[in-house]
């Protein structure tokens, strides 16, 4: 196999032609019929139409979910996202391997575009699935899940010999306050998808799934993603309103994403390779500070034109960073301390990192009356050192520090994709 994203399109389950609303009304029989719980082979969503292509909207896509990496890494980012963490209760590997096995099964069936199992079964017993994502396509769901450093301290789990060498907590970096209780996890899921309840349906039925066995630890909903993937994509916009993700890693360059992204054979934890480490930072942003702030105080901060995305230095959109150029007075053209030139690969010995992250809103901080809204800033890489450097620099230096505020933090482990018939992170648990 090789590395590439386009690997996954191989051995996919799911069939095309079979979308919820299709299922529903064929009368749920197929529903039924579901394998849920058992094996994780996937007995449904064979072609019903002899495999005729279906005539989905480009946001109904059917992810596939086989493969050798998990999905939503490497995916073109979808518009929403519910991320999960949760904390482990059982002492038993066995226990937690069997949910991590009904997982995936769940996985399986929900990236298809289907029930997790009948909604109308036993009239005595709850329902298999919830409902809430009857009627809607699959939505492009991509489900991801990987394990926090806290997992492989649990001594009733022995998974300590295990871990990672580089699964450690990421330690105090500069530009945080966090937030324990919505910090950190033993394991998390990263649900996007084009329709929040679709992302929605994914997180909830999984922790229906584990009860008794894992609990929510804590929640975060993001919207707008907040990350372009590849040029060929429209940059979206974070909640400054500049355009994020234009030179982000892309995401089909096979040899960026081996040398950055994917774990390779320098782990000598195998259950790792072709997977990655997921950061997460809830970043706040003081955005009535930042609407004050003229436009040239924005556009020097960030270092890049509000509207366009070009550099400050000149050209268009994706004309590369002059970082050396200079402006008439003789200073830089791009600030000193402009989050661009202090995030560049080139200040920072060549390190990248591939940006997934979105938007998100929590209302209203009652203290201030001020909205708590800000980037769910999500990034994969292959060492977690790569996040590291970055942050010391930009929370040491950057302009943008005096806008945001780096509220939560997490470190996950994300395990190798898994084929037909086996579940996810089994070759740590076995
Ligand atoms: C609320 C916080 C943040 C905002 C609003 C923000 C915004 C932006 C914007 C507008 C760009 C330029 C467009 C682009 O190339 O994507 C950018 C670039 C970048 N940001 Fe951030 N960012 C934030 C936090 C972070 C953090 C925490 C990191 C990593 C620790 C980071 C790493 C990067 C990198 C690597 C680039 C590309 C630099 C280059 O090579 O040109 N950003 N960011």
């Amino acid at each position: 196999m090789t590395d590439g994203p386009g690997e996954q399109q191989q051995d996919q389950p799911a069939r095309r032609g079979l979308t919820r609303r299709r299922l529903l009304a064929a009368g749920g029989g197929a529903a039924a019929g579901l394998a849920v719980g058992g094996g994780v082979g996937f007995a449904v969503g064979r072609d019903d139409d002899g495999g005729a292509k279906a005539a989905e909207a480009p946001g109904d896509a059917v992810l596939p979910v086989y493969g050798a990496h998990q999905s939503g890494i490497a995916d073109t980012p979808q518009d929403r996202l519910v991320f999960a963490a949760f904390d482990v209760t059982t002492e038993s590997k066995a226990v937690l391997a069997d949910v991590l096995r009904q997982w995936t099964d769940a996985i399986v069936h929900m990236a298809a575009g289907v029930p997790v199992g009948p909604v109308a079964g036993h009239p005595l017993a709850p329902p298999a699935d919830t409902g809430e994502a009857m009627g809607l396509p699959a939505a492009g769901l991509s489900v991801t899940v990987g394990f926090g450093p806290s997992l492989f301290d649990r001594e009733g789990l022995g998974l300590a010999a295990r871990r990672p060498k580089r699964l450690r907590p990421l330690g105090p970096l500069p530009g945080e306050e966090l937030i324990p209780a919505l910090s950190g996890g033993d394991i998390c899921v990263q649900a996007c998808a084009n329709d929040p309840q679709v992302a929605f349906h994914a997180v909830r039925n999984l922790a229906r799934i584990g009860r008794g066995v894992v609990v929510l630890r804590w929640t975060q909903l993001g919207f707008g993603r907040a990350a372009a993937t590849s040029p060929d994509q429209e940059t979206p916009r974070n909640l400054m309103g500049f355009k994020d993700g234009t030179n982000n890693i892309d995401t089909r360059d096979a040899k960026k994403m081996a040398s950055f992204v994917w774990v390779g054979d320098e782990e000598p934890q195998a259950w790792m390779h072709g997977g990655s480490y997921l950061v997460t930072r809830r970043i706040r942003m003081r955005i009535e500070s930042w609407d004050r702030a003229n436009l040239d105080d924005q556009q020097v901060t960030i270092g890049r034109f509000k509207v366009s995305g070009s550099p400050l230095s000149g050209g268009s959109e994706h004309t590369p960073l002059a970082l050396e150029k200079k402006g008439a007075d003789g200073e830089p053209a791009i600030p000193d301390n402009a989050h661009v030139r202090l995030a560049a690969p080139e200040v920072n010995r060549g390190v990248e990192i591939l940006r997934r992250g979105y938007n998100y809103t929590d209302g209203t901080d009652p203290a201030s009356g001020q909205l708590d809204a800000g980037l769910f800033f999500i990034a994969f890489q292959k060492d977690p050192a790569q996040f590291v450097a970055l942050q010391n620099r930009l929370g040491a230096g950057d302009a943008l520090n005096e806008y945001i505020l780096h509220t939560s933090s997490a470190l996950f482990a994300v395990p190798t994709g898994f084929r037909r018939g086996e579940y996810v992170g089994q070759a740590l648990f076995a």
